[in-house]
């Protein structure tokens, strides 16, 4: 109530003030342009994480610890989560038919076997998941990748079925899409197929991990400039979020974080700084759909923001006013708990709430009861010896009020 009484008396002054804001918002928009319009956008527009160590050190040393970076890496030793130790590097399907991890001479392997005999052996080349929750694999076959059939799962630390895998037999040809790279990497180059689904990528014209260039465009042309202007220290050719509308701040993430939305345009095109609705056919979560409980939580966090009353009442709402775009930031409720705090006065006679005067240290923890983990539907695997799926907690981005919630501290 007390907001909308509010709306209506600065109801003039607010027109004013918007319009006022739109015009300056264009001449920002105008001279921001002719300054950073960022032309390329293939293979050679990208110059990789390492480039940006030598002017933005600190920046670069954190992100290779976010999940981010981590998201896509070569399958070397080092990567790979589960383990190849005897008596910990098998799933089975049933008495007969069973994968073991195996270290050999060439690489690290997914072994089938039936009736103990060896039917096929396929290589980790990519490892995809930062491993929160779990990580999946990526068998390179010439320029075709396909998803292996076993995943790390991190929960219950053993090898699983892959996600969506049939629980009965070994699939061995599922092949990994644009989208699904487009979601871990930060570039992939396709080869054959169509432009909208290429068939296969090319190896050495592919960027692991969500790095740098993802966020804030193709780059080449500010390394270039810059190299060759020491003394500038206005920044040319390359975005940053801050400066663009709200509208297009989530954009940037919700190119990964909007669930199944479908693609328009080929996957790669969209860039920071662009149009998501120009690429995609977005699905906006309506009301209803949130209430019976059919939305789900992986992967869209972006949805379900947007059906929160945080989102819908404020007017900078943004990913960002939460989350740091360079740090690690997982699991430090308080942090998180003050980014709330920042909106919602702890001390307002309004917030003094049955529920809310019941908690001892408020200001510690506000996600648990408000943005709670729910089961995900589609990241649950099966794991050895047992009937039942077992599913990824993930956390709601759908902000409100559920029924009584444990606290974790
Ligand atoms: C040769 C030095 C140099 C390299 C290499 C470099 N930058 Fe920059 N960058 C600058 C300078 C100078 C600025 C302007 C001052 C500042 O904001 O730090 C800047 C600013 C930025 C900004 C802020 C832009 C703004 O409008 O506020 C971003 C984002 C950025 N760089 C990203 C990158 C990325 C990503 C890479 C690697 C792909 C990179 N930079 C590599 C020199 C460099
Ligand atoms: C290119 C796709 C992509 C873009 C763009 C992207 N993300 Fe992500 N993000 C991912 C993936 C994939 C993961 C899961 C990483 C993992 O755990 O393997 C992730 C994980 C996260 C996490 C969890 C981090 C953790 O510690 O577990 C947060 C928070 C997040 N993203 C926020 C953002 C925000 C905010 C933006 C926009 C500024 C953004 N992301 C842009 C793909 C993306
Ligand atoms: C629309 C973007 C998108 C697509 C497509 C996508 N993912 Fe993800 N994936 C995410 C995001 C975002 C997360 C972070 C967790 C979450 O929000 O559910 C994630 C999480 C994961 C994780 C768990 C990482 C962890 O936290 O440990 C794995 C493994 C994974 N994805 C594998 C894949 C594979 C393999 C494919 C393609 C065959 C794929 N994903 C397709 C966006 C995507
Ligand atoms: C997940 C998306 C994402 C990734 C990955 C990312 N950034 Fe950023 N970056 C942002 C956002 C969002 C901002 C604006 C933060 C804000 O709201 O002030 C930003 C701001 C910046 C700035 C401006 C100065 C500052 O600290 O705000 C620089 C410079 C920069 N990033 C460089 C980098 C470099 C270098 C990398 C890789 C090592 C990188 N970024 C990776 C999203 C990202
Ligand atoms: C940018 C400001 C902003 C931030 C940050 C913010 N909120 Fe909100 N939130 C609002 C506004 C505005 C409303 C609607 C008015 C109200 O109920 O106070 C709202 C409403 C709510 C509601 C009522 C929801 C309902 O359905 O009735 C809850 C609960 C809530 N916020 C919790 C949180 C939590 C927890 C966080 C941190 C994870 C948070 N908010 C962060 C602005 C914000
Ligand atoms: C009001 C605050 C708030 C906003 C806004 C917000 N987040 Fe989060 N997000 C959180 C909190 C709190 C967590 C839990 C962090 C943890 O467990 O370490 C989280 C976790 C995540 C995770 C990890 C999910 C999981 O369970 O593993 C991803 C991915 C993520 N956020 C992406 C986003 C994206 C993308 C946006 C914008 C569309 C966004 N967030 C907006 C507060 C927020
Ligand atoms: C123990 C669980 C719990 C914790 C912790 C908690 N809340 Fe709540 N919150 C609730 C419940 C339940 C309600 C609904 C009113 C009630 O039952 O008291 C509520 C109501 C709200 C509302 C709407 C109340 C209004 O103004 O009409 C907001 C906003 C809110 N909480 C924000 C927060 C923020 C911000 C924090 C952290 C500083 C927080 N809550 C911590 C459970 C919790």
């Amino acid at each position: 109530m007390r907001f909308r009484i509010k709306y209506h008396r600065a109801f003039v002054i607010t027109g004013i003030f918007t319009m006022l804001v739109f015009v300056f918002a264009q001449c920002i928009n105008n001279t921001g342009k002719k300054k950073n319009t960022i032309t390329q956008n293939g293979f050679e527009a990208y110059v990789g994480n390492e480039k940006c160590a030598g002017c933005h050190k600190d920046i670069y040393e954190q992100h290779l610890k976010t999940a981010h970076h981590l998201t896509s890496l070569p399958a070397q030793e080092k990567n790979i989560n589960g383990s190849f130790e005897k008596g910990k590097n098998r799933f089975s399907y049933s008495p007969f038919l069973n994968i073991k991890m195996e270290k050999r001479d060439s690489g690290f392997y997914q072994v089938i076997y039936f009736n103990n005999e060896e039917k096929m052996a396929m290589r980790f080349n990519i490892t995809v998941g930062s491993g929160t929750m779990g990580q999946s694999y990526i068998e390179k076959r010439g320029n075709r990748y396909y998803q292996m059939p076993v995943t790390f799962f991190t929960a219950a630390h053993q090898w699983s079925n892959s996600p969506g895998f049939p629980n009965d037999k070994v699939l061995t040809d599922r092949p990994i899409t644009a989208r699904c790279l487009e979601c871990h990497a930060t570039y992939a180059q396709g080869e054959g197929g169509t432009e909208m689904e290429p068939a296969g990528f090319a190896a050495d014209r592919m960027i692991l991990g969500v790095g740098c260039e993802k966020c804030h465009g193709p780059a080449a042309q500010h390394v270039e400039y810059h190299t060759a202007h020491e003394n500038e220290k206005l920044a040319k050719f390359i975005v940053n979020p801050a400066s663009l509308s709200r509208q297009q701040q989530l954009d940037v993430c919700g190119l990964c974080h909007s669930g199944k939305i479908q693609k328009t345009k080929a996957s790669f095109t969209f860039t920071a700084g662009k149009n998501l609705s120009d690429f995609f056919d977005e699905k906006i979560i309506i009301d209803k759909a949130m209430q019976s409980g059919e939305v789900e939580v992986h992967g869209n966090q972006y949805g379900l923001l947007q059906a929160s009353k945080c989102f819908k009442q404020s007017t900078t709402l943004t990913c960002n006013t939460c989350h740091g775009a360079h740090q690690n930031e997982r699991r430090n409720m308080q942090l998180f708990s003050n980014r709330c705090i920042s909106c919602h006065n702890t001390n307002a006679e309004s917030f003094k709430t049955v529920t809310h005067k019941q908690v001892v240290n408020i200001s510690k923890n506000c996600i648990d009861c408000h943005m709670p983990q729910q089961e995900s539907k589609a990241i649950s695997v099966y794991l050895d010896d047992r009937k039942n799926p077992v599913a990824s907690l993930i956390r709601s981005h759908y902000i409100g009020i559920y029924g009584n919630k444990k606290l974790t501290e």
